[in-house]
């Protein structure tokens, strides 16, 4: 067994667009657990600690501007291999190569507008789950259904 955090983040936009319901009905399906969710609107700062790694980015600025543009719904999810499951739930960044099935592949068309954030480590994972949220925001919980996923 190999549980693990996760940190998601439905972008700008979806909530717009009213397809959070779906976006989290395919991460509830997966079978990935909620320990937390909470929508927000991220400051400046905040987004540019989240996206630290792309700072020298050509598309850093801009990045940071629409994840600052819209409330966000951020989320702690687990499971098994839950970084891994999450990224392949959403699919490749770029939606051009992101197949049908995929929520990136179904909701979004370009790079910079393609609709969820996954963590791409387990500890870039706990990092970002530290930034966004504090440990009395997240929730452990026995689950029945466990028996049934695993
Ligand atoms: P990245 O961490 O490479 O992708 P992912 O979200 O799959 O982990 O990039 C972070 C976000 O930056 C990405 O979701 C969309 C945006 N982005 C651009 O706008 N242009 C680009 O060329 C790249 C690589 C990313
Ligand atoms: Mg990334």
């Amino acid at each position: 067994m190999s549980y693990q955090r996760t940190f998601a983040m439905l972008k700008p936009g979806v909530l717009q667009r009213r397809i959070s319901g779906d976006i989290i009905s395919r991460i509830d399906r997966k079978g990935l657990k909620i320990l937390a969710l909470k929508m927000m609107v991220i400051d400046k700062p905040l987004a540019e600690r989240h996206y630290a790694e792309h700072q020298d980015k050509p598309f850093f600025t801009e990045l940071v501007s629409y994840m600052t543009s819209g409330p966000v719904l951020a989320m702690v999810l687990a499971g098994e291999h839950a970084v891994h499951q999450l990224r392949v739930l959403c699919g490749p960044t770029n939606p051009d190569q992101a197949p049908p099935g995929t929520i990136r592949g179904d909701f979004s068309e370009i790079m910079n507008r393609n609709v969820i954030h996954a963590s791409d480590s387990p500890e870039s994972a706990e990092r970002e789950i530290g930034l966004f949220f504090t440990d009395q925001e997240i929730h452990e919980y026995e689950d029945d259904n466990d028996k049934w996923i695993y």
